[in-house]
């Protein structure tokens, strides 16, 4: 038996157990990679993607019970241009080694889509469950008020 779901925006058929965690259908099943695994446990956000634009740890959620649309790093742009936030992140020169970021900006998007313009008391507490070993929490922050910014002035 097969599963549906839609993955940015394209309707595919998921051979795999319904209970395979959303993450490994996204990186084994789908090739998109960009979604990391760094705990599997719901304690780094690494993993995070958008169900129905709200941001989820795909490792805690089964293929079985996804409820909607699900968004991942690779679909936040469009093909030809990066989306305002990941503009922002580039501005900014969050990354260090990266391997957290696309869970940063997706909890990111998702904050923003709540709340346009945060302070940094909201920032903190909407990405508090985002680690970084690299320590990039200050640009971070930086990047979510400038894409804020350039969303007010669009
Ligand atoms: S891998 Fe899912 S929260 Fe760490
Ligand atoms: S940039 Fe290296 S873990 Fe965040």
């Amino acid at each position: 038996m097969t599963t549906p779901i839609t993955v940015n925006g394209k309707t595919h058929s998921i051979d795999l157990p319904e209970d395979v965690p959303l993450l490994w259908v996204l990186r084994d099943g789908l090739g998109l990679t960009g979604t990391k695994f760094g705990c599997g446990v719901a304690a780094c956000g690494a993993c995070t993607v958008h169900i129905d634009g709200q941001a989820v740890r795909s490792c805690q959620v089964a293929l079985g019970d996804v409820w909607g649309a699900v968004t991942t790093i690779e679909g936040l742009g469009s093909p030809d241009a990066l989306s305002v936030l990941q503009q922002a992140w580039v501005a900014e020169q969050v990354a260090q080694c990266g391997y957290c970021q696309s869970g940063q900006i997706l909890q990111a998007a998702s904050l923003l889509a709540d709340t346009p313009d945060p302070s940094d008391d909201e920032i903190d507490a909407a990405m508090q469950g985002n680690l970084c070993r690299c320590g990039t929490y200050p640009r971070i922050r930086a990047a979510i008020h400038r894409a804020a910014s350039m969303m007010k002035d669009a």
